[in-house]
């Protein structure tokens, strides 16, 4: 893609990012350690859809940083979204900050390392700029338009690369880590979201011969508890497949701008009616997702051969999610 912002413009918005991340990482681990009784959270839509303090503090700790630096740009974070009352997709075409000031509140709230800062720059509706911090992992994950991907600034994404990026496995998903969340939607709806989901996974992780030969035998399920770890796992190439519907652009603007950047690939979670057809990339804001890993080519098909293969494999064993949005454009990143 053609970005409007110069590149030299842009290394300093990507070295203003970094730096931003790891103070707001280093505010979570803070607020970990002073804390002597459980930890406070409000909730949300339900009970499992919280809120604390900490994912508001952070948040107004990011947005006034860039407000300050960056006041032509436009912010859009999950705690300022969340009040509002509209759920319209806002993201056009203009320079958009997209930030999660805590990603897996959940896994926050037990003090389980899977928690992070996610905070992503997009232009032109392509996420160009993406820094995610795990701080108790101590894990800066990083990318920049035409900068590479890169893991604690020194190790390039995906981690394994030498001497070749492997491709993605002849019998993919058998033999891949599949990575899915349960989400916060657990009502008991006999066809709703969550049933839909859970005979997915059950389909991935199936013996092959079950269900008509769509049992996928992948080697795990995985579950973070964090959309953005899921994608930068993806991009580190440790994580095959991410398959995802329900979570919102904060939660994957920076994870898909650092997977792209890696040589990922990300389109939609449903199976379009001709599977077959182009696989066209993935609209952000949709919120259904499937992201494949970095891959090399085989002897026989090129790295981008063996992701299309493996996202057609997957849409054949998932089923439809119903996850709608107002106001999304048609244009993908
Ligand atoms: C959630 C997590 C979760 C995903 C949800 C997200 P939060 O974000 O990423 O894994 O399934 O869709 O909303 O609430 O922890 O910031
Ligand atoms: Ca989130």
């Amino acid at each position: 893609m053609t970005c409007p912002i110069p590149q030299a413009e842009l290394d300093e918005i990507y070295a203003f990012a970094i730096d931003l991340a790891r103070k707001a990482g280093a505010l979570l681990v803070e607020r970990i350690e002073e804390r002597n009784s459980e930890q406070v959270y409000a909730e949300k839509e339900n009970a499992v859809d919280l809120v604390t303090q900490t994912d508001e503090d952070v948040e107004s700790l990011i947005k006034t940083a860039i407000n300050n630096k960056y006041p032509h740009h436009r912010f859009l974070g999950e705690e300022t979204y969340a009040k509002g009352q509209s759920r319209e997709y806002l993201i056009d075409e203009k320079p958009t900050w997209c930030v999660d000031p805590l990603d897996g509140t959940v896994n926050f709230t037990h003090a389980f390392p899977m928690f992070c800062v996610s905070i992503g720059l997009i232009v032109n509706h392509h996420p160009v700029i993406g820094v995610i911090y795990a701080p108790l992992l101590d894990q800066l994950f990083s990318s920049c338009l035409n900068r590479g991907a890169w893991l604690n600034e020194s190790r390039q994404l995906p981690l394994i690369r030498k001497p070749a990026i492997p491709p993605l496995p002849p019998t993919a998903p058998s033999k891949c880590i599949f990575a899915c969340e349960w989400g916060k939607d657990r009502r008991d709806i006999a066809g709703g979201n969550l049933e839909r989901k859970i005979e997915s996974f059950t389909t991935l992780a199936m013996e092959r011969e079950a269900r008509g030969g769509l049992g996928g035998m992948v080697h795990g399920v995985r579950s973070l508890g964090s959309a953005t770890m899921d994608l930068a796992y993806t991009a580190m190439g440790t994580v095959d497949v991410w398959w995802e519907g329900g979570c919102w652009e904060w939660d994957v603007a920076a994870g898909i701008a650092i997977l792209l950047e890696a040589g990922g690939l990300v389109t939609t979670a449903n199976p379009p009616d001709d599977i077959d057809g182009p696989i066209e990339s993935v609209k952000l804001g949709s919120r259904l997702y499937l992201a494949v890993r970095p891959a090399g080519p085989s002897a026989t098909e090129t790295g981008r051969q063996t992701q299309e293969r493996t996202v057609r494999e997957v849409w054949r064993r998932v089923r439809q999610l119903d996850y709608t949005r107002p106001g999304l454009q048609t244009s993908s990143t």
